[in-house]
């Protein structure tokens, strides 16, 4: 039997500037079920990392429900998010950018299970070499700086740290996006190993639709703020309906016997501005096929078969 461990209910985010509200999540909605991972895509801007953060109350939302195990997250208390926090956890693109480059391996690995009083002291070095381990970084590494290790090296620590709280669900910001391709694949191995050990329960969030292929168990796609369209990864790929997804498909490279032939539309124009959206498609001056309709009306997210959600007003 599958248990939902999160739900999200029209979450809504947006940012005060100087030239007006920028919608950078706007009515956003989806489940997770322990153990899976939902997969986020959609370009540079599209408010991917905005939805993570609020999600996990590291910033403020604007409106909205997010629901862990059915209490109410963005209701609780100091102290119960305090608690919270040990249970949701995130994994940034470049770890180098989230800790203090002045601490040894040992020290970064460390400062969570001290922080969160996870174990007793005199537990700390062995917890240490254990999520070492768990990550595949060499015990002789302990007494290392962050800069001496190469970009894969680094992204473990930043596994390591969240994983020492013991957290159900993870948030993962483009972890491998920095990443060597050689490099992307050990990592990737790495988390799906540890989701299957462990029962974790992934958000994977990455402008490469080809990197959240393999670990999704669903896919959302993003656009200025929107879900266009959502669904089971194996449907999403089969049938794509929305044309951004079906221009983000388009994107992938495909080697090179299977490509003849095959005409490449990659998108054309520019994304427009998330501030203060119109009442209209925000897909449409990139859309082919957008009408007069697109422009007059924003589309819903519908359900077009079991599970594949879709808003556009020509599907
Ligand atoms: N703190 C902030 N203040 C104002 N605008 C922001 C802030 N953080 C993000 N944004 C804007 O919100 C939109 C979504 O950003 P982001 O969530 O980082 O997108 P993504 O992760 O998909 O690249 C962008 O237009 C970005 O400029
Ligand atoms: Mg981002």
């Amino acid at each position: 039997m599958s248990k939902t461990l999160l739900e999200v209910n029209n979450l809504k985010k947006y940012f005060k500037t100087k030239n007006g509200l920028l919608h950078a999540v706007d009515d956003v909605s989806f489940t997770i079920e322990e153990g899976k991972t939902l997969g986020v895509v959609g370009e540079s801007g599209c408010g991917k990392s905005t939805l993570g953060r609020v999600t996990l109350r590291l910033l403020e939302h604007t409106d909205g429900e997010v629901k862990f195990e059915g209490k109410d997250v963005l209701a609780m208390s100091k102290s119960e998010m305090r608690q919270m926090r040990k249970q949701m956890q995130i994994i940034f693109q470049d770890p180098y950018e989230s800790i203090n480059p002045r601490m040894s391996i040992g020290e970064l690995i460390a400062e969570p299970l001290i922080v969160n009083n996870i174990c007793k002291k005199s537990e700390i070095n062995a917890r240490v070499a254990e999520l070492m381990d768990t990550v595949g970084l060499a015990e002789r590494l302990i007494n290392s700086y962050p800069h001496e290790l190469d970009g894969g090296r680094r992204q473990r620590i930043g596994i390591a740290r969240a994983l020492s709280v013991n957290p159900k669900f993870i948030v993962c910001d483009e972890p491998v996006s920095a990443l060597d391709v050689s490099i992307q694949a050990q990592i990737l191995n790495l988390m799906q190993d540890l989701q299957r050990d462990r029962g974790f329960t992934y958000m994977f969030i990455s402008h490469n639709l080809s990197v959240v292929k393999h670990i999704s168990d669903d896919i959302m796609v993003m656009y200025l703020g929107k879900v266009v369209e959502k669904a089971p990864k194996a449907e999403l790929f089969r049938n794509p309906l929305h044309p951004y997804t079906q221009a983000l498909l388009e994107a992938i490279p495909v080697p090179k016997l299977s490509s003849r032939g095959r005409k490449r539309e990659i998108l054309q124009g520019e994304i427009k501005s998330p501030i203060n959206p119109k009442n209209e498609c925000r897909f449409a001056n990139r859309c082919k096929y957008a009408t007069e309709q697109c422009r007059c009306g924003t589309p819903e997210l519908r359900e077009v078969s079991p599970g594949h959600f879709v808003s556009c007003y020509n599907v």
